[in-house]
């Protein structure tokens, strides 16, 4: 292999960057050329490279978002958009790639390998912390800090109104992101798709909460959860059948992926991009990087995609013993 390029592909997320950094900079130490393509699978498709150096990569270690841009590419779905790609590809002699995403950006890639056979490696990168085989996703730990200060804030009118406050976060069909940020907050109940706590159960839980003094409450709302109402509707329904409570919503939305990532994210990106690269030097396709045990391992990306990022049953638990 002398030549990697990598890419960030779907939604971004803050550590995309330090990501990026660590390839261009592993590449480098082992004296492989490294370069960047735009927008991910379109600009694949498009030519849009750029030669990346060591220096190249400078100063963005600690920037939200993805200096290579990002996006979902429709032309790609298409035998003719990807042998474009793979054209364009052939003609920079690039050996090998890394894909920076979610689970779509793992499934392009695999579809891609099939039939081209150019070795590919995947680092998850998406606020979601959906995917199999690694603990954290890049820009999971960010995005969870973000929530957890806007909920602070959101507490804070809440209690000098004496509000109940929905507060939905994003996390697609995963509620990752709603239970821990929601656990972290203090938030008196969380809504996630993996457990249906049912209307009934909730106006239970608000009613019990209420009698026990708190004149104030925030629920935290995953965006996929299937409780049967979307937020806005939940707080109608809240409304009708419990006079007592002024409601309001609040959909914390895009910003969420955005911001200067943690240290957690900065660091795992840094790891992260150097064992991707290492891993291809020795001869590895069609992997995933992952953090396991603080250790960092290769999932095959089949099992990234098809696999179940499972919800963290203990912190459930623990979320209804706190809810108390
Ligand atoms: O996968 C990241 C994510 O932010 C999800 O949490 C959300 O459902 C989706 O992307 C939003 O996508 P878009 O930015 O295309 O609206």
């Amino acid at each position: 292999i002398n030549k990697i390029a990598v890419f960030t592909s779907g939604g971004d997320a803050p550590g995309m960057n330090a990501a990026i950094r660590s390839v261009v900079r592993a590449c480098a130490y082992h004296n492989i050329e490294c370069l960047g393509i735009y927008r991910g699978f379109q600009g694949m498709i498009e030519g849009d490279f750029k030669p990346m150096d060591a220096r190249s990569v400078k100063g963005i270690i600690n920037k939200g978002g993805t200096v290579l841009k990002s996006a979902r590419s429709r032309d790609f779905l298409s035998p003719e958009g990807r042998e474009k790609a793979y054209q364009e590809l052939k003609k920079a002699q690039v050996d090998a790639l890394i894909a920076i995403g979610g689970d779509g950006t793992f499934t392009g890639a695999m579809v891609f390998n099939n039939t081209y056979k150019i070795p590919i490696m995947g680092i998850p990168g998406t606020i979601d912390n959906d995917i199999f085989g690694t603990s954290h996703t890049l820009g999971y730990d960010t995005a969870l800090n973000t929530v957890v200060e806007a909920i602070d804030k959101i507490r804070d009118t809440a209690s000098s109104h004496n509000r109940l406050f929905f507060v939905e976060v994003m996390g697609r069909d995963a509620g990752h992101i709603a239970l821990n940020a929601g656990v972290g907050a203090g938030a008196e109940e969380i809504l996630i798709p993996e457990e249906d706590l049912g209307l009934e159960r909730l106006l239970e839980s608000l009613r019990r909460s209420k009698q026990s003094g708190k004149s104030s409450s925030i629920v935290v709302v995953a965006e996929g959860d299937k409780i049967g109402k979307n937020v806005f509707e939940l707080k109608d329904y809240v409304e009708e059948n419990m006079l007592e409570y002024d409601v309001r919503v609040s959909v914390l939305g895009h910003m969420q992926r955005g911001g200067s990532p943690s240290c957690f994210d900065r660091v795992l990106a840094s790891r992260m991009g150097v064992k991707a690269v290492e891993s291809l030097l020795e001869g590895k396709t069609n992997f995933m990087v992952g953090l396991q045990n603080d250790k960092m391992a290769l999932t095959p990306l089949e099992n990234a995609v098809k696999g179940q990022s499972k919800i963290n049953m203990e912190l459930l638990r623990v979320s209804d013993i706190m809810t108390t």
